[in-house]
């Protein structure tokens, strides 16, 4: 496989605790400052493939803007599963915790690289 970094953008093309998405080449991507740490993921909820640009960023987590999953930026995991039932309430954050695990996958995470103010993600 021939992966290779690819520039994606600046720093400052990303405010502070906020994300951006990005396609570079065919390749939908979100790149997320957290505190002034930057991750590059896949920019696509496992939930229902919806957009998680906009989305809550804060503690290396990012929640959907959607249904309020909530993603580790650093590997990915699954923190918090989805609310897809407006009403829907329930109380044990480990069921929660189970139903994500069982029916979402991971968020793609990318390699990053920071070169002076510019941001590379291996491809
Ligand atoms: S699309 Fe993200 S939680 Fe539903």
């Amino acid at each position: 496989m021939d992966n290779k970094l690819k520039k994606v953008c600046t720093i400052e093309d990303i405010s502070l605790n906020s994300s951006k998405s990005f396609n570079i080449e065919g390749h939908d991507i979100l790149i997320t400052n957290c505190d002034n740490k930057f991750f590059a993921t896949g920019l696509k909820c496992t939930h229902l493939n919806l957009s998680l640009e906009g989305g809550i960023v804060e503690d290396s987590r990012i929640t959907c803007p959607h249904h309020k999953s909530v993603f580790n930026l650093k590997d990915g995991d699954v923190l918090q599963g989805p609310q897809t039932v407006p009403g829907l309430n329930i109380k044990s954050p480990k069921v929660m915790t189970d139903i994500a695990q069982r029916f979402m996958k991971k968020l793609g995470v990318y390699k990053i690289e920071k070169k002076g103010n510019d941001i590379y993600v291996e491809i």
